[in-house]
């Protein structure tokens, strides 16, 4: 005898995905007017029934194959993704409107052998021009303006592309979900159609997503989730260069970055940009400055940190920080006061770290502090000085991670002179006290 189960009716926001008992005319959650629906649920207890037991797989039991790589050639988008795109996996590239995700993904294009592009935001003749400008070999291209995903997704089972591209996901509907394009339920539903497409017919997808006014794509990150890679492609603070940044990686390393230029001819590779930040050449000999190697990922860069000091004329003194976090400048000026000794409290301090970069990395600490001895004892530092070290609430100055890497890369732009954490072995610093001997003569 078939078992008939009881339903429940709920009402779920087309837009956002909330729940509520009864229906309403505005949804609480995000403030939309006529989105919330009726939706039916089956009961928990009778799906519980439904479900048999099923068997685990034994994963010792597989022979464990490696994925299989496919580069793009595009050595700075090869770095990010950890050594090309896999083979069915499912990468969303995300970033600001008009920041660069078509060019990419049409510069991709240029090296893949069989690549179906679907777009909903652009025309054929608009993808045309920009191929034609971008000098895409088209042989292996294949175009396809559609916005229906069941469409999308026939039309690839029949062309069986190497690689997909959807450009972009919030411009896609799934005629099984609600809501209007670009809505929560219907990203979400796309999205895991697309992954299923991927994963069983060993379809490599990028599917390129707006970052919204929020800075997320589509909602509360609800993408992120779902895909096997996330890389967003975003703005240095000077809008020079474009930065690819994977935030999630399932086949390889995070925060792994790769550089690029718009130029006439689309991104432009910068396979060397170490020094990018510095625009003159390298040189510490005005007081106030200090080098330093910072790592993003396994590149690093280095960076001019520039420190101002003045007296202050009135009130309470001034700490104006760019590019480096202001709690952080606030201990390590803690840490001048009652280890070194420089009672800085009668004195202004502005920081700028030069070319737009924004610091994370404590490898920056000395160079701060050194920056803001040398503007405020108005001395500077020996030509071509490296600054490297994390520093310490006692004072103590403590080696960094990857330390070789950053000298030898220091080397190699001439600097070849160091204040950097001394260990067992080597000699160097070991307390910020020692720093005042370059400064106090
Ligand atoms: P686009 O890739 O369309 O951005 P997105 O898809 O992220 O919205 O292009 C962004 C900008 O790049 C656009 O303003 C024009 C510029 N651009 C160039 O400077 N050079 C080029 O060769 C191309 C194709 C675009
Ligand atoms: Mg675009």
């Amino acid at each position: 005898m078939t078992k008939t189960f009881k339903s429940q009716i709920i009402f779920t926001c087309s837009n956002c995905g909330a729940q509520y008992p009864k229906w309403q005319g505005r949804c609480l959650e995000c403030g939309n007017w006529g989105t919330v629906g009726e939706d039916i649920t089956t009961e928990p207890e009778a799906v519980k029934q439904l479900i048999s037991a099923d068997k685990p797989i034994d994963l010792s039991s597989l022979s464990g194959q490696k994925e299989i790589r496919i580069p793009t050639q595009i050595k700075e988008l090869d770095r990010v993704l950890g050594g090309g795109l896999v083979e069915g996996g499912f990468v969303l590239l995300g970033g600001d409107p008009g920041i660069g995700k078509s060019t990419l993904a049409l510069q991709l294009a240029n090296n893949i052998k069989n690549i179906l592009y679907v777009s909903g935001e652009e025309s054929a003749e608009q993808v045309k021009l920009r191929a034609d400008r971008l000098k895409i070999n088209l042989n292996n291209f294949k175009f396809l303006p559609q916005t229906n995903l069941e469409k999308i997704i026939s039309t690839a089972l029949e062309i069986k592309p190497e690689i997909l591209i959807i450009d972009s996901i919030q411009t896609v509907s799934s005629v099984e979900a609600s809501g209007s394009p670009g809505s929560v339920s219907q990203i979400t539903a796309c999205a895991a159609k697309l992954m299923s497409l991927a994963k069983n017919n060993r379809i490599t997808i990028i599917s390129i997503g707006h970052v919204t006014k929020d800075g997320l794509v589509a909602g509360p990150k609800t993408l992120e989730h779902l895909v096997d890679v996330v890389i967003y492609l975003e703005n240095d603070n000077n809008n020079y260069y474009k930065i690819a940044r994977s935030i999630k990686n399932r086949f390889g390393p995070v925060g792994e970055i790769g550089v690029f230029e718009m130029v006439e001819g689309g991104l432009k590779e910068i396979s060397d940009p170490t020094s990018i930040f510095i625009d003159k050449d390298i040189d510490t000999s005005s007081p106030g400055v200090a080098m330093t190697m910072i790592m993003e990922g396994s590149r690093s860069f280095l960076i001019e940190v520039q420190a101002l000091t003045t007296k202050t004329i009135f009130g309470y003194p001034q700490r104006r920080s760019t590019g480096f976090d202001l709690n952080r400048l606030q201990i390590l000026l803690a840490v001048i006061g009652k280890y070194a000794k420089i009672n800085l409290g009668s004195h202004d301090i502005y920081l700028n770290i030069v070319g737009g970069f924004k610091i994370k990395d404590t490898a920056a600490d000395l160079a701060v502090i050194v920056a803001i001895l040398s503007a405020f004892f108005e001395v500077p530092l020996p030509r071509q000085t490296l600054t490297l070290g994390e520093v310490g609430l006692s004072g103590e100055i403590r080696t960094v991670a990857q330390i070789e890497k950053r000298l030898k890369e220091a080397s190699r732009l001439g600097l070849n002179n160091f204040l950097i954490p001394g260990n067992k072995k080597t000699a160097g610093l070991k307390n910020i006290n020692e720093i005042i001997k370059t400064f106090k003569k």
